[in-house]
C-alpha cells in the first residue's frame, strides 16, 4: 500500500500549493482537526459517550484512511513550525527528522487501516483496534508536537 502521508512528507521541500504561512498552518490544523472529529466518534463510541453504530463505526474509519492518503505537502512548507512562527504546535523536528515522521505516519495508515476492517462489526472489535490507533496519534504527538 502507498501512504501518500509519507510521501507527501518526504516530498516537502519541493511545494507547488504553498500560500502565506498562517493558511498553512490553518489549513494543517484543520486536517489534523478532520482526524480528531474521527476519532473522536469511535473513542466516544467505545466509551460509551455515544451508542454504537455500526454504520457512523464504518464512516469514521473510512474518513481516516481517506484522511491517511490525503497528500500533505503543501501542509508541512518550510518555515512553518513552532520554532518559525506563534499559533502552531508543529515542532521543527519534523523537517529535521522526515524518516522519523515517516515512521509515525506509516504506524497512523496501519492503524487505520485495521480500524477500516474491525469497525463495523462491532463495539468490542472497533474498541479492540481503537488501541493501536491512539498508540499512532500519541507515537507521533510525543516527538513532533508540542505540548
Ligand atoms: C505523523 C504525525 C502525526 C500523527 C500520526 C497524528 N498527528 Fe495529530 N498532530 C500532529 C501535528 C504535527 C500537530 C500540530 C499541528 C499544528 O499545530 O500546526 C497535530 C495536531 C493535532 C490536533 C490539534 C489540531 C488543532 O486544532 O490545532 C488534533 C486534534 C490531532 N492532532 C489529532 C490526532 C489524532 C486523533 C491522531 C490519530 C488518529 C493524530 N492526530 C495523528 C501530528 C500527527
Amino acid at each position: 500500500m502507498r501512504y501518500a502521508i509519507i510521501a507527501a512528507l518526504i516530498a516537502a521541500p519541493t511545494l507547488s500549493l504553498a500560500g502565506p504561512a498562517e493558511d498553512t498552518v490553518a489549513a494543517r490544523q484543520g486536517y489534523f482537526k478532520l482526524v480528531g472529529a474521527n476519532m473522536g466518534a469511535l473513542a466516544g463510541m467505545a466509551k460509551g459517550k455515544i451508542e454504537y453504530d455500526a454504520a457512523a463505526a464504518q464512516t469514521a474509519a473510512d474518513n481516516l484512511v481517506t484522511l491517511t492518503k490525503y497528500d500533505l505537502t503543501h501542509l508541512f512548507a518550510p518555515g512553518t513550525s513552532s520554532s518559525d512562527m506563534k499559533d502552531t504546535r508543529a515542532l521543527a523536528k519534523i523537517w529535521d527528522d522526515f524518516p522519523g515522521v515517516q515512521d509515525k505516519a506509516g504506524a497512523f495508515a496501519s492503524a487505520a487501516a485495521e480500524m477500516q476492517t474491525l469497525a463495523g462489526q462491532g463495539k468490542a472489535e472497533m474498541t479492540s483496534a481503537l488501541g493501536t490507533l491512539g498508540g499512532a496519534c500519541k507515537g507521533c504527538h510525543d516527538n513532533y508536537r508540542a505540548d
